[in-house]
């Protein structure tokens, strides 16, 4: 095979890799970006024990107490990199039409000069000093029909081995690739430059930042940041956006969504896909443990926490896998309370981000406990007690120990609920679709939609208050459609007809769609508190799903579907009462004129392409209102 030459630097292919155009894709970067060396990461034990130890000794990684919390290290971003960014990331389609209102948008020629090929293009020269990991993956099971691959080159060894957990990520990857595959080539720098014998810091970045999607060529170009979404390229870049638009162009569906079983004591399964926005619930309700009074015999089991692959098959169903293998999950506000299954499912080879240590070497974040450590090293690395805390105050609350958006990384494997099912390289039959948002206000607890097209109409309109997950503002509120505001790498009314053309393409095939639901956990009383108990309360509204399902659960129509009456939910064990359940799951009038307003401000910002059926359901919903 021809090897292509690079001045000053040997490739080092290993003799498994049979690729000419990987290889030449490789040289290529590895030219452009000055890179000091290159290595093909393995997937190996033998190399994540290697990496993680030459990460300890870097500074970046701090090995946790064996003792406590064996094989796990906790990391510390710069104060400057610890979220999503969505002001910097791109959709460079060759028409701004087709990356829509809601993405940014440059055109692709444009953007290449800026990162590739201009005088002072970001990616020359950007991995001087560093050495580029190639990280082979697989999205979903390795060779099933569903999944598909990835090639990501990174500077970052924190990456890597992320990619590790977080990916089907190994050598094997390559015999499925063989000489001629198809792979979705991503390539990430953390834009920090090593001059001869200088000394790194623990967390390189770069101030300017760049999140770019090419979706015409399938190529992903992320700079400037070493944190989650920005630079494990497998999560949002390619199993959303780029996915996304694979699945326009092929008839499936790339989601933000969660994918669970839910088991009745009657012996019967069901398959849940639900879309939460960012730091909304979607790792919490794929492991929800059901309240013990009333609820013996039902079981959830996790097949993924925050992306689902959703293809239709010849039965005519959607069947759905989890194309990542590990769990990128907000820390704060997880607890044995709240969710016991990730707590075991962190016992042990997790890497932890931006989150608290304690004086014994063990990892802390908010509400872990319900008293906070008398000190800990908080994620800046700065002393904390709970008296500096409430001296330096941050948004009128005491300091945080952990960032809201700190994290933990670990592997599926670990998480003791896992669904049988979850590695099926033919995904799991999906028997409904839930859609919730963060909402204070408004929005009931839970509403099923008469048909697809109104459930897509209540997908589309969907609000949430921003979180800690993306950087910026917090706690307004937004259109987050699908949960796919900063994920849908197309145009948002394309993406909407794209749903609906889904439904009725099935429906012609003459198979039942799956039901859809809107939910919302997170409505407040007049105390400023969650009237809604959730996490594993959430039962009882899966419950009435399943039953609805079944054709065994009641209800009452209401201007947007069908909610639940206090008689049709169980309440074994849970003192809720009529006027609490009324309080969550309302309809205010005032509130809904409102709220509608914004949905009609929402499709003038979409008018382009927007699907008819969507206005002429608002129309619906406006009458009903008035009626
Ligand atoms: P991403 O990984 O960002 O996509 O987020 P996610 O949707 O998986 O969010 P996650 O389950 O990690 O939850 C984030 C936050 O929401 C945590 O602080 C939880 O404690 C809180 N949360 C989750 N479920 C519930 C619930 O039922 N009620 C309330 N009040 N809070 C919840
Ligand atoms: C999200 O923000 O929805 C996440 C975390 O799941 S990240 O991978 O950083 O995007
Ligand atoms: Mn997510």
């Amino acid at each position: 095979m021809n090897r292509p030459a690079f001045e000053g630097l040997r490739l080092n292919v290993p003799a498994h890799v049979k690729h000419a155009r990987l290889v030449s894709w490789v040289a290529e970067v590895a030219a452009l970006t000055e890179a000091k060396a290159v290595y093909w990461c393995d997937g190996s034990e033998a190399e994540y024990q290697r990496l993680t130890e030459q990460l300890v000794a870097a500074g970046t990684l701090l090995r946790l107490n064996p003792a406590r919390r064996p094989n796990s290290f906790l990391a510390r971003s710069d104060p400057g990199d610890v979220a999503r960014v969505e002001d910097r990331t791109f959709i460079c389609s060759e028409r701004a039409e087709d990356a829509g209102p809601t993405n940014n948008w440059m055109a692709p020629a444009e953007m290449r000069t800026l990162l590739q090929t201009g005088d002072k293009a970001l990616f020359k020269g950007c991995m001087r000093g560093r050495t580029l990991y190639v990280v082979p993956f697989s999205m979903g099971p390795l060779g099933s029909h569903i999944a598909h691959i990835g090639i990501e080159l990174t500077d970052s060894p924190y990456v890597a081995v992320s990619m590790r957990t977080m990916t089907r990520m190994g050598s094997a990857v390559y015999d499925v690739l063989g000489g001629h595959g198809d792979f979705v080539p991503c390539v990430h720098s953390v834009g920090a430059p090593l001059a001869d014998g200088a000394k790194d810091v623990a967390w390189p970045c770069n101030a300017t930042k760049y999140i770019v999607h090419f979706p015409e060529t399938r190529e992903i170009w992320s700079y400037g940041s070493g944190y989650g979404g920005n630079a494990l390229l497998g999560k949002k870049c390619f199993a959303l956006r780029i996915a996304s638009t694979m699945g326009r162009d092929q008839g499936w569906l790339a989601e933000h969504m969660l994918v669970l079983g839910v088991s009745s004591p009657a012996g019967r399964k069901y398959h849940v896909a639900a879309a939460f926005p960012s730091a909304c619930g979607k790792t919490n309700f794929s492991m929800l443990v059901p309240p013990e009074q009333g609820f013996k015999g039902w079981s959830v089991t996790t097949i993924g926490d925050d992306i689902a692959w959703i293809k239709p098959q010849a039965d005519g169903r959607l069947y759905a896998i989890n194309p990542e293998a590990g769990y990128f999950g907000v820390a704060p506000g997880t607890n044995y309370k709240t969710n016991p299954n990730c707590m075991d499912s962190l016992k042990r080879d997790v890497i932890f981000t931006n989150v608290a240590l304690t004086d014994d070497g063990d990892v802390w974040w908010e509400e872990m406990t319900p008293e906070p450590p008398a000190h800990l090293i908080d994620w800046q690395g700065r002393d904390w007690t709970p008296e500096i805390a409430k001296a330096n105050p941050v948004n009128g609350k005491p300091r945080p120990a952990a960032h809201p958006n700190s994290r933990f990384t670990v592997a599926s494997i670990h998480n003791p609920v896992l669904d049988t099912e979850w590695d099926n390289p033919n995904g799991v039959a999906i028997d409904a679709f839930i859609f919730g948002g963060r909402r204070s206000t408004t929005v009931p607890l839970v509403t099923e939609a008469r048909n697809w097209t109104e459930g897509v109409y209540m997908a589309a309109t969907m609000g949430s208050e921003t979180t800690a997950a993306a950087a910026g503002q917090q706690g307004v509120v937004r259109r987050d459609p699908f949960a796919m505001l900063p994920f849908a790498g197309y145009n948002m009314a394309d993406y909407f007809q794209h749903w609906l053309d889904l439904g009725t393409r099935l429906a012609a095939e003459g198979a039942s769609l799956p039901r859809m639901y809107c939910v919302n956990w997170f409505r407040k009383g007049a105390d400023g508190k969650f009237v809604w108990p959730g996490y594993g309360e959430n039962m009882r509204v899966l419950e009435w799903i399943v039953g609805r399902i079944e054709g065994s659960a009641g209800g009452a129509e209401n201007v947007f579907g069908i909610s639940p009456r206090y008689e049709d939910l169980r309440w074994d064990g849970l003192n809720f009462t009529r006027e609490q359940f009324a309080s969550v799951i309302g309809i205010d009038r005032s509130a809904w004129q409102q709220e509608l307003g914004l949905h009609a401000e929402w499709f003038q910002t979409l008018h382009y392409h927007l699907p008819a059926e969507l206005p002429r359901i608002k129309a619906r919903i406006e009458q009903r209102l008035a009626a």
